[in-house]
């Protein structure tokens, strides 16, 4: 039986997996294009604008409006739906916190429900049994790039005539029944942060098919302008939210290797889901016949304790790292995030609505718990490795389950 690499045996990977970023003279020349243009700010006709055609395009929406990050995105997002002190959002509890925080941003409520157990995406039936008159939108998190249950949430969002955002910053180039996610309800936010499936450093969009809320979001993220209007007029409240030219050029060039990475760890997700099925103990996120394409920011798997000897996830963690394999933490549950627990969170609230109970908080999220403190994320970089690569992660968990007592 091969010894641990944690206890100074071999590691099960053979050669190191793609390093992210991935760049090549695309983006150099991108980037000295830029520079030598001195046009170095988002512009008419600038690299920016281009960037924001070609990803709307990309997935199947009218619009895109770049801005300076995914948080940035749903702030924005939720501003140009005009929401406000009394309004409420639902909010899956897995999730990172600027989900919740870009809520609380615009003086609306988060309201925290708690996501399916396989899935960890929010939970439709939970999302309904969340709204009341004061309900403006369901925010869905397609954690991991799993797309969260577009049909379901969509039907609810129409029926009670509110809105359905979707938090697609793990999610680039993801599909849903053949069409790519994000304009399935009112829009869809992205994040080009460092981790991401694309990126320049930090970046975001929102893509939409609405016109209005195309035009409101515009104004807000670009200080209350209107276009075609004069520079200094400002029609509605916004702020500067615009992002550089800099950055625009180097996610254009990101965007042409988007499919063809997309597409390879979606290929490599599905290989791993056969392989990791396989080992007694360890269950893969669950995928749906309607997720025609996975983007896979991440590879979650949910690991049974019992079928390894009872070691802790950070016990397991330790070791599979220490077999080559690269690993990212799961979210805690946003209810246990100091800002909720400590009741900062009120200060952004006002009237009735920052006194009011939010016994939403004392739900005991058994799912978020699940996602937080029993899951796996492999990084999306080890995703874009070869065939080799996903039977060295299969034969990392393996050995770690013969082993399993050693780690105790
Ligand atoms: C689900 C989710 N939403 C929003 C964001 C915010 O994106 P950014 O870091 O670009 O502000 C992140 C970033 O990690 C995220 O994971």
């Amino acid at each position: 039986m091969p010894k641990l690499a944690i206890h100074g045996g071999a590691s099960a990977k053979s050669k190191a997996f793609p390093i992210w970023p991935i760049y090549d003279d695309l983006e150099r020349e991108a980037i000295n294009e830029v520079l030598e243009s001195r046009d170095w700010w988002r512009d008419d006709g600038s690299k920016t604008l281009a960037f924001e055609r070609a990803f709307a395009a990309f997935h199947g929406a009218k619009h895109g409006i770049a801005v300076t990050n995914g948080t940035a995105a749903i702030e924005v997002a939720l501003a140009a739906m005009g929401l406000g002190a009394g309004d409420e959002v639902i909010v899956p509890n897995a999730t990172f916190v600027a989900t919740a925080s870009a809520v609380l941003f615009t003086g609306a409520l988060p309201v925290l429900v708690d996501v399916s157990a396989d899935s960890y995406c929010i939970d439709p039936e939970l999302a309904e049994a969340a709204i009341t008159e004061r309900t403006k939108a369901i925010i869905a998190v397609h954690l991991g790039g799993r797309p969260a249950d577009l049909d379901q949430l969509k039907e609810v969002a129409e029926r009670h005539g509110i809105a359905l955002l979707e938090d697609a910053a793990h999610a680039h180039g993801s599909e849903w029944r053949g069409r790519r996610i994000g304009s399935f309800g009112l829009g869809g936010t992205f994040s080009f942060q460092a981790s991401k499936t694309m990126t320049a450093g930090e970046g975001g969009m929102i893509i939409s098919n609405d016109d209005e809320f195309e035009r409101m979001a515009r104004s807000t993220h670009d200080c209350g302008r209107m276009p075609g209007e004069w520079f200094y007029s400002h029609f509605i409240y916004g702020s500067n939210y615009r992002l550089s030219e800099w950055q625009g050029a180097v996610l254009l060039a990101q965007l042409t290797r988007l499919d063809e990475q997309t597409a390879r760890r979606h290929m490599n997700g599905r290989l791993l889901d056969r392989l990791l099925s396989e080992i007694p103990g360890i269950s893969p996120q669950s995928q749906d016949a309607r997720i025609t394409r996975n983007g896979h920011y991440a590879y979650i798997f949910h690991v049974d304790s019992g079928a390894f000897a009872g070691v802790s996830i950070a016990q397991f963690v330790a070791a599979l790292e220490a077999e080559g394999i690269p690993t990212q933490a799961p979210y805690p549950p946003i209810h246990q995030l100091d800002v909720f627990r400590s009741g900062a969170y009120r200060r952004r609230l006002s009237g009735a609505q920052a006194e009011a109970a939010h016994d939403f908080l004392d739900a005991p999220f058994p799912n978020s718990w699940r996602e937080s403190d029993e899951t796996v994320w492999i990084t999306q970089n080890a995703l874009l490795g070869d065939e080799q690569d996903m039977h060295e992660i299969a034969a990392a968990i393996r050995k770690i389950a013969e082993n399993a007592r050693d780690l105790l």
